[in-house]
């Protein structure tokens, strides 16, 4: 089995964005990540609801949004009109967790949940069969380029046993500090989705550092 990709357009050249879209669609990547801050619940400040459109407008591939914001429910709606094939929302920004999941999926689209690196997986026990993605954050969220922490193989192998012994299809993806040293042992512990912003956009060759994490395979 070969995980999925989704190289992170947050680490691109936004003053190129057609042309980086352009060379993820012709990649082996599955999605294109895209990451929302508001600068309220991460301290930081991307991009909205116009650029999504933008890299919309030009992607072959799905997006998969990851909603580092505060009421993410305010905003589902306006991300799938953007374009949206996965939104994400935290944990820790949603008091009506369920709520926001069947929100999501009326609305037509996966339903993704992230865990920052302190939350336990356990909290999502209850809703695990209304989660089609879990989102583990393998740094704190808010920029790109930081450490892989380590405990994050533990977290995911914790996940993946849940998952199985609730007997879900809840896929599992890995997001942050991501490369060539850390994919494979990601995949073996259970990680379905790599993300990975800095070491595709800033290796010499994106479309090759994008095949390497695909052809790891279990
Ligand atoms: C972090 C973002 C990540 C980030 C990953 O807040 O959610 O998706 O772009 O970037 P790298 O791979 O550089 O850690
Ligand atoms: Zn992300």
């Amino acid at each position: 089995m070969n995980p999925q990709i989704a190289p992170s357009i947050l680490a691109a050249d936004f003053a190129n964005l057609q042309k980086e879209v352009e060379m993820l669609n012709a990649s082996a990547a599955d999605y294109i990540h895209v990451d929302i801050m508001d600068g309220v619940f991460v301290p930081n400040i991307s991009f909205g609801i116009p650029v999504t459109e933008a890299i919309h407008r030009h992607a072959t591939k799905p997006l998969d949004v990851h909603l580092m914001i505060v009421n993410p429910e305010l905003y589902v709606e306006d991300f799938v009109k953007a374009g949206a094939s996965i939104v994400t929302v935290h944990v820790e920004a949603c008091t009506h967790l369920h709520r926001t999941l069947q929100e999501i999926k009326r609305l037509g689209v996966s339903a993704g949940v992230a865990l920052n690196p302190h939350t336990p997986i356990e909290l999502l026990t209850e809703v695990l069969d209304e989660i089609d993605l879990v989102c583990v954050m393998s740094v704190n969220p808010g920029f790109g380029g930081q450490k892989f922490i380590e405990h994050s193989y533990a977290k995911v192998a914790n996940l993946k046993n849940l998952i199985l012994k609730k007997g879900t299809k809840t896929q599992i993806e890995v997001d942050g500090g991501v490369s060539e040293q850390n994919a494979k042992l990601l995949v073996e512990v259970g990680a379905d989705i790599l993300v990975a912003g800095s070491f595709v956009f800033k290796a010499a060759d994106p479309i090759a550092a994008i095949a390497s994490l695909k052809s790891i395979s279990i």
